[in-house]
């Protein structure tokens, strides 16, 4: 089997498919979602807060995506490995985000790269496309953006939502093979998808996207305390890894672990 292409999504938008994105930051995750043929994985750099253990996504460093990237294309083989570039590895310009992407290529092999922004990185998507490095654009709430925006909706009123549409456009005119529309409207998401002929990836943008991307953890219910309203929660591995802990915990003091079967003799 080879591995799914940018040509692959594009056709897909083509048919009409809609397709699922999940993120993972390590090998193991990683290889669980290959199996359960999830044709797109994202590296995110919410690895930050979900891997981490930071705040925000702000600290995370073009080192750290390198490490995490390169474990999840060890651990799969069918999907596209998208690998988020981190804040400040792209902002000074496109001769800073090629020399970033290419270390993401090279080093951790992922067949694509996500940025933050729409005409603001239009310079950016432009070189790396050129360079032929397949680009997935980010607008709407940019995380890494959060001390200037904060977590909130975006495009709301008619002004914001003129400027998503022209973001949209930027990024595509720039070259990206997909943009991600985070917590927008699902109104103006509609409206984004039918106008681009790049796949539109929703997450908190409602049903009309091409497609959807979940932040894995959150998804399975690992993480800690309250998660957004868009979130769908398909398993709570926080209590069955709690109870498991606790079990073996228990067992150890107990002395019932391990039994014979559990020893060697
Ligand atoms: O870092 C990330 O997980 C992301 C997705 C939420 C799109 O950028
Ligand atoms: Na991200």
């Amino acid at each position: 089997t080879r591995r799914i292409t940018v040509r692959d999504i594009a056709l897909a938008k083509e048919r009409g498919e809609k397709w699922p994105m999940l993120t993972a930051y390590d090998a193991m995750t990683a290889s669980v979602f290959d199996e359960a043929g999830i044709p797109v994985i994202l590296v995110g750099d919410s690895a930050g807060n979900c891997h981490l253990g930071y705040e925000t996504t702000v600290p995370v460093t073009l080192d750290q995506m390198t490490m995490l990237s390169a474990a999840v294309v060890r651990g799969t083989t069918r999907p596209l490995i998208v690998g988020d570039l981190p804040f400040g590895s792209y902002q000074e310009g496109p001769v800073q985000a090629l020399r970033s992407a290419t270390r993401l290529v090279k080093e951790a092999g992922v067949g694509a790269v996500k940025l933050e922004g729409g005409e603001r990185s239009h310079a950016q998507i432009r070189l790396l496309v050129e360079s032929g490095i397949p680009v997935m654009a980010h607008i709407g709430l940019t995380p890494q953006s959060v001390h200037a925006m904060g977590y909130r909706v975006q495009g709301r009123g008619e002004e914001a939502a003129a400027q998503l549409l022209r973001d949209a456009k930027s990024v595509q005119d720039a070259g990206a093979f997909a943009v991600v529309l985070e917590l927008v409207p699902a109104a103006l998401a509609a409206e984004v998808t039918r106008t681009l002929h790049i796949p539109t990836i929703g997450i908190g943008a409602g049903p009309d996207t091409d497609a959807q991307v979940l932040v894995w953890t959150d998804m399975l219910g690992l993480t800690p305390g309250r998660v957004p309203k868009f979130v769908k929660q398909y398993a709570d591995l926080r209590e069955v890894m709690t109870n498991a802990a606790r079990a073996y915990a228990d067992d150890v003091v107990a002395g019932t672990f391990p039994q014979p079967e559990h020893s060697v003799h």
